[in-house]
């Protein structure tokens, strides 16, 4: 249990970056020459070199040094990412690299290896090209935050302040729209050794550091101990009367007498004792990586899967949330198609409700919206769990912010959780855990938790024949596709029951649309979108359902599905327009009563004009824009 923390703290001392860049933009020449500058090279290792282009009459070329040093390692490890040391004054650095993209993203996605900062490497006398636009957005999405730009080869372009600043202002503005922020632009000759170790003297024009400061300057991600408590639950043994919870901590330490919250159940207990074997109380405290046995003071129902964290401490809980995703295994990763996802000892079936950009791990090319997910692709996604997960941010907590994805027994992509949101505190937190079981305490938050998108009251009116009911139908089955609950409202089905007793008088009518609102409004504060297909022919009745609605906080949505009367007639697919003409039925609507059409509806269908396709796209544009959660960490919506 004691062996680990030494070797952790050395090992937590390295920064590891990895350096981005097109092949010929003198990522080789740039690591050779930082093992070089910072004499990190093993013993004659660059004499030896030096000799051996003599003898072949070659130029001698510092990615030369990185080629026999990467020989070197080929004969002694098996996985396929590379680790190149240096050391500065500072600290030590690890350059982890990959033969290609795809084993890069790989590694880094799936933890086999991780990267705290990057240079991106840009050719001075090449400019901004395709190549360098895709490596930006590779750190994007790997949500990598410590970045230089290094402008190489600035010895070709006769070390021209204006062929910099042409790239600086190009590639800033890029990067910006990715949200990658880099720390610094700097000019470099890696072959020349300008603006590496010592600043150039060659480019007085440029006052930032030169490349080894600037990541000196980069900051270390905290040791494991530094982070806060994650104890992951393996498994619960019953001793006699004890009850002992096994688990890892992943990060943090665990002390005798913390007081402990087990999430997602949030049931809180105080740490009793530390089991050790063969003396007991042998440790009060355990550190990050270790493999613990504890009892707790009070008897709480704890289950393989749970995190405990300290009492005062918080993680995100919920059933949806961004993520980042490698797929690896031949069969594609389609949307909504049920798999099994494991974080830390929680398992649980789980889909991909929305796949945004999707990219390539060859080629680089990112493709916008998609519904599958090939082999090597890594792309951005939002995963909806079936009940609730406690997780992190990967880039607080790598060990509970990564999860894996498998497809019966295999493992078949790996991912890392961005962007989730945390509760401010936790009291918030904790508090509203006391309302999330008990039905008539649930909050209007926790429901649109629940359901992954608010409620919302889409109301179609028109006349009969129109298109409501058809509309409805359609929209109903689209919306239950996209993970999104909703329920039709149909004005013949309520009048075979809950409006049995009503006729097509005007007040009868009025009392209709009135129960329908009240229905419509219920539900969707249960969480649902309701989709409301009455003719509702009266534009006040209309405007108190809005009004009764909006004030309890539910958008409300009035669709004019609207075909002239003439049409609807000739539809008449209820034969109803042919007997109301024939007089055998009095008061129908448009023919001996009113229809008031909506002066400013939210939306107008002309169903004469489009066709039912085009009608759904937009009907689903609207509902999606309404139901839309707003992930208050981003500014983009969470749906
Ligand atoms: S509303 O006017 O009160 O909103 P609602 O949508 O519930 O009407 O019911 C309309 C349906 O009732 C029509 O689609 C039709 O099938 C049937 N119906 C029977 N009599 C009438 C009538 N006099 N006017 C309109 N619809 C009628």
């Amino acid at each position: 249990m004691d062996t680990a923390p030494q070797a952790r703290s050395a090992e937590a001392q390295k920064l590891k970056i990895v350096i981005v860049g097109h092949v010929d933009h003198g990522k080789s020449t740039l690591v050779g020459r930082l093992c070089f500058d910072t004499d990190s090279l093993p013993q004659g290792k660059a004499e030896q070199i030096r000799k051996a282009c003599e003898a072949e009459g070659m130029e001698f070329e510092y990615a030369f040094l990185l080629d026999a040093l990467l020989e070197e390692q080929e004969q002694n490890i098996t996985i396929d990412t590379t680790q190149i040391q240096f050391r500065t004054g500072k600290r030590n650095y690890v350059i982890i690299d990959a033969p290609g993209h795809k084993e890069f993203l790989k590694n880094m996605i799936t933890g086999a290896a991780h990267a705290d900062a990057a240079i991106l490497l840009i050719d001075a006398k090449e400019g901004v090209q395709e190549q360098s636009r895709r490596h930006g957005y590779l750190l994007s999405l790997l949500g990598i935050r410590q970045v230089v730009v290094a402008v190489n080869k600035m010895d070709l372009v006769g070390y021209d302040a204006n062929a910099f600043r042409a790239i600086t202002e190009a590639y800033g503005a890029f990067l910006q729209e990715l949200g990658v922020q880099p720390r610094a632009f700097i000019p470099i000759s890696a072959k020349l050794g300008e603006n590496i170790a010592r600043r150039s003297q060659l480019m007085p024009w440029f006052d930032g550091h030169p490349i080894l400061d600037a990541l000196d300057h980069f900051d270390l991600p905290p040791s494991g101990d530094q982070l806060p408590l994650r104890l992951v639950v393996q498994d619960v043994y019953r001793f006699d009367a004890r009850r002992i919870i096994a688990g890892r901590v992943e990060a943090g330490k665990l002390r005798v007498g913390d007081e402990l919250v087990f999430w997602p159940d949030r049931k809180r207990s105080t740490v009793k004792s530390i089991e050790t074997w063969p003396q007991p109380n042998a440790h009060t405290e355990v550190s990050s990586g270790q493999s613990v046995g504890i009892t707790l003071s009070e008897q709480i129902f704890v289950e393989r899967g749970q995190v405990a964290t300290l009492a005062d401490d918080v993680m995100v809980e919920g059933r949806e949330f961004k993520a980042k995703l490698f797929w690896l295994e031949n069969e594609p990763l389609r949307l909504n198609e049920p798999v099994t996802l494991k974080l830390a000892t929680a398992e649980v079936e789980a889909r991909v409700i929305e796949m945004t950009r999707v990219l390539d791990s060859s080629s680089l090319d990112v493709h916008q919206a998609r519904d599958l997910i090939q082999k090597n692709e890594a792309a951005e996604v939002r995963l909806r769990v079936r009940k609730p997960l406690a997780f992190d941010n990967a880039d607080l907590i790598q060990q509970t912010g990564r999860f894996v994805l498998s497809k019966g027994a295999r493992i078949g992509g790996g991912g890392i959780i961005l962007g989730a949101h945390y509760p401010a505190s936790a009291s918030e937190a904790v508090a509203s855990s006391n309302l999330s079981w008990t039905a008539h305490e649930v909050t209007a938050e926790a429901r649109i938790d629940h359901f992954g998108h608010r409620g919302a009251v889409i109301w179609l009116t028109g006349l009969s024949g129109a298109g409501k009911s058809t509309l409805a139908v359609s929209l109903e089955a689209a919306l239950l596709r996209r993970g999104i609950a909703a329920f039709i409202l149909d004005g013949d089905n309520l009048r075979h029951g809950l409006c049995s007793d009503l006729g097509f008088s005007d007040r009868d009518r009025a009392e209709n649309i009135r129960r329908a609102g009240e229905v419509a409004k219920l539900m969707a504060e249960a969480g649902l979108v309701v989709i409301s297909a009455l003719i509702s022919p009266f534009a006040a009745e209309r405007a108190r359902v809005r009004n009764l609605c909006e004030t309890v906080g539910i958008p409300f949505c009035e669709v004019f599905v609207n075909a002239p009367l003439a049409v609807c007639e000739q539809r008449d697919p209820k034969h109803l327009y042919q007997k109301a003409r024939r007089g055998e039925i009095q008061g129908f609507t448009g023919i001996d009563a009113p229809y008031e059409p909506p002066a400013n509806p939210d939306l107008e269908l002309r169903t004469d004009q489009i066709n039912r396709e085009t009608c759904l796209a937009l009907l689903g544009e609207r509902v999606l824009d309404l139901t839309r959660r707003i992930d208050p960490g981003s500014s983009s919506p969470m749906i």
